[in-house]
């Protein structure tokens, strides 16, 4: 025997195997300004949020384990896990405590449940399955990419589809149209690695810290975007796919080379130049969907979308169209559980809940269930 079946009676007077009966508390849907508890774990930060009415973030905490990782040029999925298992209930507590809430107020907990690391997001669905089980309480998986995407509806709670939307992080580069809320039409996405992983494997060739995405950024500042002429890779091509293996590949080359000849490394100019590849194929193909589909409203999400010449350039290309783009603010953009609790408001609110049996999904695609 595995568990205590007299320990798991107490909770929901439920035997493990049998079906669950249950109760009303957990179909229920209260109203607009319903409390939702947010968990995020599908990578390497902690994370939990309480958010009012799906808009108003009572709390947002995120427990980063970047300066562990970093140690290691990356993400150790195992060191990931075991530091989630540390770091959730502390985490829960603190951002039930900054919203003023208890667990019995919740009405209901959105979950990340893929794509992810597995070992990571096993940690915030079992907790989140527990208390939802506790507490007689709807349990909303989501999707991780859709999280992202409501990043902005927290902010931007007056946008409305028609949208194309891209969302770009270490792990995804996927450009959407959005015909209805919850529905995902994938125009594109990368065929290779995604844009910040483009980023961080490039940066950890020049030699800087995990994650690469802001370090690039921050030295982009006093470099030459024109220094250097990167691949756009798939830009002429015709569709709305992404590829970033050739320009990984020619930066890689062009900083051995360098030093196969003893040359300094001119390495603001290369970070300047391959922000400009990277930011130039992900605003022309973005800019183009927008164009093709007659939509005047474009959304940036994921940690990629907080770097400032994405969004300064996608907006003056797609404002100069004569659409508006829409991105959250840096702290929302890369991982963080008020997205999360968002999403999981509104699906939430249309009557959606996850079944007990709930499982980590790391593969997890948009749209998928
Ligand atoms: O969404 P996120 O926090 O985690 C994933 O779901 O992957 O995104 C992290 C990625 C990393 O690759 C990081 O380098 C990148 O976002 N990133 C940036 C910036 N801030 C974070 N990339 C470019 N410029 C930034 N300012
Ligand atoms: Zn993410």
């Amino acid at each position: 025997m595995f568990y205590d079946a007299d320990a798991l009676q107490i909770i929901g007077n439920w035997k493990w195997g049998e079906p669950l009966t249950i109760k009303q508390g957990f179909l229920e849907t209260k109203g607009q300004d319903s409390l939702v508890l947010g968990i995020e774990t599908s990578c390497d930060e902690t994370a939990a949020s309480v958010v009012r009415g799906g808009r108003e973030v009572l709390s947002n905490i995120i427990a980063s384990q970047v300066d562990l990782h970093r140690l290691y040029g990356g993400v150790v999925p195992e060191i990931a896990s075991r530091k989630h298992i540390e770091l959730i209930m502390p985490v829960i507590d603190l951002a039930l405590k900054e919203a003023g809430a208890s667990l019995q107020n919740i009405d209901a907990i959105a979950v990340t449940y893929g794509p992810g690391l597995v070992g990571a997001l096993l940690v915030g669905l079992s907790a989140a399955k527990a208390m939802a089980l506790a507490l007689e309480c709807p349990l909303v998986g989501i999707n991780h990419i859709e999280g992202h995407i409501y990043a902005n509806f927290l902010e931007y709670p007056e946008l409305e589809p028609p949208l194309v939307c891209l969302t770009v992080s270490g792990g995804h580069t996927d450009l959407l149209y959005i015909d209805t809320f919850g529905h995902y039409d994938i125009l594109g996405r990368t065929r290779d690695d995604a844009a910040g992983e483009a980023f961080d494997k490039i940066a950890r060739v020049l030699g800087l810290n995990y994650p690469g995405g802001p370090e690039i950024a921050r030295l982009a500042r006093s470099g030459d975007p024109k220094a250097i002429d990167f691949p756009r890779g798939l830009i002429q091509a015709d569709t709305y796919d992404f590829s970033f293996s050739g320009l990984k590949t020619a930066a890689i080359n062009y900083v051995h080379n360098m030093e196969q000849r003893g040359e300094d490394l001119p390495i603001a100019d290369i970070a300047a130049s391959l922000q400009a590849a990277i930011v130039d194929v992900l605003v022309t193909k973005t800019v183009a969907a927008a164009k093709a589909y007659g939509v005047q409203t474009v959304l940036l999400s994921g940690g990629v979308a907080a770097n400032e010449a994405l969004r300064r350039e996608l907006s003056a290309v797609a404002n100069a169209l004569g659409m508006r783009v829409y991105y959250p603010s840096p702290v929302l953009c890369t991982d963080n559980a008020a997205m999360i609790a968002c999403a999981g408001y509104y699906r939430y609110r249309r009557g959606e809940r996850s079944p007990w049996d709930l499982n980590a999904a790391p593969n997890l695609r948009l749209g998928e269930v």
